[in-house]
């Protein structure tokens, strides 16, 4: 293994390995420039290794991103053993296990469903409201029936762990906010960067644990859970969702990269304004991911225990413990 991918294994951030140069942006603004690393996957949590394996086959064979976040986050909805996403999803405190997720292109177009019941891949029923309906969000009822017509089968999602769980719940104190890193691990969101140069993301999840029926996380609100904008970079969160709509989370970040800041730097910053716009704080984790329109990548959380997965054109699909505040 070269030293430079040594490095590479052992750091937050490819960052500080390639050369940058500063230059002025239009604004007159410093910003960074680099030498771009593409294609680039970067994914929450230790699933996301999985789903970048989808990912990489297409953006390997000069796929587009869009079609490669989908595909990786689609293996995550699928496997019964995950209980923050798809099947096998921890349930509300009725029982009822439901999907949030959403999908954004190069182009800006984005597709959304929240509160979705039954139905095993939200983030393709997500992408047929962005790109076959006028609409960018579609939720409850209304999204299960515009899945159904679009030939998605009706499905049991709850899994008997998950079952048994929300059982056991049911004879306990019956908390809401989620145990940290447990009960929320969490959303797969998944950034994408294409041999094309083109960013594409997504983000689906069955949101918190033991949650109030009908409450929709930051995972289906674009901006919040999700963010791309071909010019700069893409970001996406995970944790407690409540927290991060508050920010704007990944929003933010994708305009702190804007400005200048690295990827590494834009979830840094973000972090500290979840932080400022939450007084509990220390009761909740949140995590970014970002990655910009040159392959940079970075990611920050509030909680040790986040993780994510990260393959580029330098670096072998791998998982990189995440910074975080405390
Ligand atoms: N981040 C997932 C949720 O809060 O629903």
């Amino acid at each position: 293994m070269s030293d430079r991918r040594k490095f590479l294994k052992s750091s937050v951030s490819a960052v500080s390995v390639i050369p940058m140069i500063a230059c002025k942006a239009e604004n007159g603004n410093s910003v960074l420039s680099q030498e771009v690393v593409k294609p680039a996957l970067i994914s929450t949590w230790n699933h996301g290794i999985v789903a970048n394996n989808a990912a990489w086959k297409i953006l390997g064979d000069n796929g587009k991103a869009i079609d490669a976040v989908e595909a990786g986050v689609r293996l995550t909805e699928s496997d019964p053993t995950g209980q923050s996403v798809g099947i096998g999803g921890r349930p509300d405190m009725n029982g009822d296990v439901t999907l949030d997720a959403c999908i954004m292109n190069e182009k800006g177009d984005c597709g959304s469903v929240a509160y979705l019941k039954n139905i095993e891949h939200p983030i393709s029923v997500a992408r047929q409201v962005m790109e076959e309906t006028p609409h960018v969000m579609l939720v409850g009822d209304g999204a299960k029936q515009f899945a159904l017509e679009k030939g998605h089968p009706e499905i049991n999602l709850l899994t008997d762990q998950s079952k048994q769980e929300w059982q056991k719940w049911l004879e306990s104190e019956r908390k809401v906010l989620p145990k940290i890193n447990v009960e929320n691990h969490d959303t797969i969101g998944l950034l994408a960067l294409d041999s094309h140069g083109d960013l594409s993301g997504a983000c689906t999840t069955s949101g918190a644990a033991w949650k109030l029926p009908g409450r929709v996380g930051d995972s289906p609100i674009i901006g919040a859970g999700l963010y791309v904008d071909n010019e700069v970079g893409g970001a996406t969160a995970t944790g407690w969702g409540e927290a991060v709509i508050r920010a704007v989370g990944c929003f933010l970040v994708v305009e702190l990269m804007r400005q200048g800041n690295s990827a590494q730097r834009a979830c840094e910053l973000a972090v500290e304004r979840v932080i400022s716009k939450n007084p509990d704080w220390r009761e909740i984790q949140v995590g970014f991911i970002a990655l910009s329109k040159d392959g940079n990548y970075g990611g920050y959380c509030i909680q040790p225990g986040f993780d994510y997965a990260v393959q580029t054109a330098n670096l072998d699909n791998q998982m990189i413990k995440s910074g975080s505040r405390i």
